[in-house]
């Protein structure tokens, strides 16, 4: 008989859940979760462990918001922004690619967007018209649902594997084998992984970046969690080691940094869609008979960007431009509040495993998983509908690893920055006694 005495009252999670008239929520959207979380907290006034959606839990630099008050005082409000950014977020962007990737991208080909969601739209359009035989994009997943769901709106087709078991080597005879057919235009991942925090290692991107060239498909890495492998320290500029990046082994690439997770600046919506020298002049007939214009550089800014948005808020520009200014002068180390998501995965992650949960993508190869903004568990013996729809009775929140593209049918990905330290120990109880309520079959 199952324990209806639980930490959030039953019937009301029941009733909440009843509500939302979703039969398994291991296809519900993180909103749908959200949605259903915020019903069972407004009933019980009982607040929730919310390991659903990346909101970032940490405040902004102060230096990135001085400067947002001071380009606002100075009236930057008034006119529209140019398509291809401020000339200091230019030149600084460029710079920190330099500094903290050691790769070498004009600042010219660093622009601005709304957000990295927008740059991935841009990025995404501009790669399905490159070349009329190459209407598909591959996705290496797990990775952001909402990417899958740009792909809708805009009625693009894409195709995906789930990585999991084409670690290292076996990447190769996977991408051989989907290249070969000679549709694909593209290939996303996100390193850090979004959800699983895989981080490809320098020889899968190796094997990625040739591919890249021997098939001549456009690689639009999302580093969304720029430098939060914290198994090293990515924060010193100049100074190896640096983000891991396909873009030591290819040319044909536009790198999404999102300003988002590493400066915790996700409300005021600004990411650095940063495109290869190489290609930035790069003209196809294909984007001259669609756009009127042939390079690559040209139709996403005065293309597709124009047509999208006119340009990114301008305010927002001069608070990266002044957050990249002083982390490439060493003066704002940008990862040392960020680092607090590594610590609360170590502290949540044993708390699941010791009550018998399991990791679902556990290793990079040989060596364990860094510990950062997610991490994927399961439960022995439910599914990851009854998982999730457990959870909640305990106070706990998280989405399915399938709406993400991953093969697990039992995993969830969780999802630490909302947690605050101070939910720990509430935390801790509740996960041990959903251990005691859910005994596992040996
Ligand atoms: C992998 C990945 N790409 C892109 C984004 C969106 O970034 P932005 O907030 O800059 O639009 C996210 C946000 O969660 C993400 O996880």
């Amino acid at each position: 008989m199952r324990n209806k005495n639980t930490p959030i009252n039953y019937q009301a999670v029941t009733n909440s859940i009843n509500e939302l008239n979703i039969s398994n929520l291991s296809s519900a959207t993180i909103r749908e979760i959200v949605k259903v979380t915020n019903i069972i907290e407004g009933k019980t006034n009982e607040k929730f462990i919310r390991m659903e959606m990346g909101v970032p839990g940490i405040n902004p630099p102060e230096i990135g918001t001085q400067a947002e008050i001071e380009a606002l005082k100075n009236g930057v409000a008034r006119s529209y922004p140019m398509l291809d950014g401020i000339k200091p977020l230019k030149e600084e962007t460029s710079k920190f690619i330099k500094n903290f990737m050691n790769i070498d991208i004009s600042a010219t080909g660093c622009i601005p967007t709304v957000g990295s969601m927008q740059g991935g739209y841009a990025a995404f359009l501009l790669a399905a018209n490159l070349d009329p035989k190459k209407d598909t994009a591959l996705f290496i997943d797990p990775g952001f649902p909402v990417q899958k769901q740009q792909f809708k709106v805009m009625n693009h087709k894409y195709t995906s594997f789930d990585v999991y078991d084409y670690r290292g080597k076996k990447l190769l005879a996977k991408l051989e084998d989907i290249l070969s057919k000679g549709n694909i235009n593209s290939i996303i991942y996100s390193n850090p992984n979004n959800p699983t925090w895989i981080c490809f290692t320098e020889e899968e991107l190796q094997i990625i970046g040739e591919m890249a060239n021997k098939y001549d498909v456009l690689i639009l890495e999302d580093l969304a969690y720029f430098a939060m492998d914290f198994r090293v320290d990515l924060s010193q500029p100049g100074v190896a080691p640096y983000q891991a990046t396909v873009a030591n082994y290819t040319d044909n690439y536009i790198l999404l940094i999102s300003s988002s997770k590493a400066f915790s600046y996700a409300g005021q919506r600004l990411g650095m869609l940063c495109i290869s020298d190489a290609i930035f002049c790069k003209e196809y007939d294909s984007l001259k008979e669609r756009f009127g214009t042939a390079s690559i550089g040209y139709t996403i800014v005065q293309r597709i960007l124009y047509a999208l948005s006119s340009g990114t808020a301008h305010s927002a520009q001069y608070a990266l431009a002044a957050m990249f200014k002083a982390a490439n002068e060493g003066k704002f180390n940008f990862l040392e509040d960020i680092r607090d998501y590594g610590k609360k995965a170590v502290t949540t992650k044993k708390m699941f495993l010791d009550n018998g949960f399991k990791l679902v993508y556990d290793k990079d190869i040989d060596k364990e998983l860094a510990d950062g903004f997610y991490y994927t568990i399961s439960y022995p013996g439910m599914d990851a509908g009854e998982l999730i729809k457990n959870l909640l009775y305990y106070g706990i929140c998280a989405i399915s690893l399938s709406t993400c593209g991953s093969n697990s049918t039992n995993g969830l990905r969780i999802c630490v920055s909302q947690i605050q330290h101070e939910q720990i120990p509430v935390f801790e109880k509740r996960i041990n006694q959903f251990g005691k309520d859910f005994p596992i079959n040996k």
